[in-house]
């Protein structure tokens, strides 16, 4: 009932994530306004529930957006931000960086309209990419809350631009909270999968390149680099609990703790798909991001009082079935390559 009644900003709400945040925010009785500037969002991700919310287009690098859209809201779930899959993060870095002004706009914004809280969505890529190495990482290693801190010497060598940005925010978020007492929480949420997702991620990748029939089948990196495949329902209740339970702008991991390699995702893929290549290419060249990673989900416990249920096998059979259907195959090998790298096909 925490979110009945209440009006709730979805910053980034035609997104993958954002949109699945409406509905379950829309089920629970919350009245929703979206802003979003539909770089990668899309308004197909809404169109369920465009009559239940009020969508506003426009663009938060400017100051004028977050304050008209923020004025009068209760609760503000702040998505929005230039990101993709590894293939986008790593060779757009001043794009990326211009998360700084959406963030920083976003926060000023909450705190001169006195919003209730806020909720940052924070990434696993806020985490040191030290501890994230096949030498330094053995298979028990999971990352936990303070590993990762601006403050505390040796805790802070983010993911590249786009975890810099994320650790900032939070360390921003937290910063409003010291003055003012802003109420909020960030959470670091931990690769996500699901429907409504684009191909620039590792699994929809994985699976577009079956549904094609690829041969070589490719498979960016070793194959063996590990990642804790989160499906998108965990990650949303996740940060629905997370908004209605912390208020102190601590950063709260949202993710499982169970690991899989991108070789056994791909092959769980191949076998759903019933694609069999003769080749499998495991390419190097490619963008493959930190070698080990997944959540400690200790604290998650702790202090949500919840875990992810959604194992791999179920989430994984879902978002192929929803690929299946509704994928433009014609598009899809049309504008294959870019997909990869790009997060739209616009
Ligand atoms: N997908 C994941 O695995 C993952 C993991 C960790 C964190 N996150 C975070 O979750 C959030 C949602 O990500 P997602 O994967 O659903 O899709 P996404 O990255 O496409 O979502 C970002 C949304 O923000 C919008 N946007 C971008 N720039 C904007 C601007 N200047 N003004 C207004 N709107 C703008 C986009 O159109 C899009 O709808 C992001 O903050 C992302 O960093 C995602």
């Amino acid at each position: 009932m925490f979110y009945s009644n209440r009006k709730v900003l979805v910053t980034g709400g035609a997104s993958f994530i954002g949109s699945h945040l409406v509905d379950q925010l829309l089920a629970q009785g919350a009245r929703v306004r979206v802003v979003d500037d539909l770089s990668s969002g899309v308004l197909k991700n809404l169109e369920q529930c465009m009559d239940a919310i009020e969508f506003i287009q426009g663009d938060l690098r400017d100051y004028s957006v977050a304050n008209d859209t923020v004025a009068g809201q209760d609760i503000v779930f702040h998505l929005a931000n230039i990101h993709g899959g590894r293939g986008f993060i790593d060779t757009h870095p001043g794009e990326i960086v211009q998360n700084f002004a959406i963030d920083g706009n976003v926060f000023r914004a909450a705190e001169e309209n006195g919003v209730d809280r806020v909720c940052f969505t924070s990434s696993a890529c806020s985490y040191p990419v030290n501890l994230q190495t096949m030498e330094t990482a053995d298979d028990m290693m999971h990352l936990s809350e303070e590993m990762a801190d601006p403050f505390i010497p040796g805790a802070a060598l983010a993911d590249g631009e786009y975890g810099w940005a994320k650790l900032m925010g939070e360390m921003a978020l937290k910063g409003y909270h010291k003055q003012f007492g802003t109420k909020g929480v960030s959470c670091r949420l931990f690769t996500v999968y699901g429907p409504r997702e684009n191909e620039s991620h590792a699994v929809i990748a994985l699976i577009a390149k079956a549904i094609i029939k690829q041969d070589p089948y490719e498979i960016w990196g070793t194959g063996n680099q590990s990642r804790n495949f989160t499906y998108v329902s965990d990650i949303v209740e996740g940060i629905l609990l997370s908004a209605e339970k912390i208020t102190d702008c601590r950063a709260v991991n949202v993710g499982t703790d169970a690991a899989i390699t991108l070789k056994d995702a791909a092959r769980t893929i191949l076998d759903i798909t019933g694609h069999q290549p003769e080749e499998i290419f495991y390419d190097t060249s490619k963008p493959e991001g930190v070698s080990v990673r997944t959540a400690s989900i200790e604290n998650q416990k702790k202090w949500l009082d919840w875990s992810p249920k959604v194992s791999f096998a179920e989430g994984i059979g879902k978002t192929i079935d929803w690929y299946t259907k509704s994928v433009d195959r014609e598009a899809l090998v049309e504008h294959f390559e870019m997909l990869l790298f790009e997060r739209s096909a616009g």
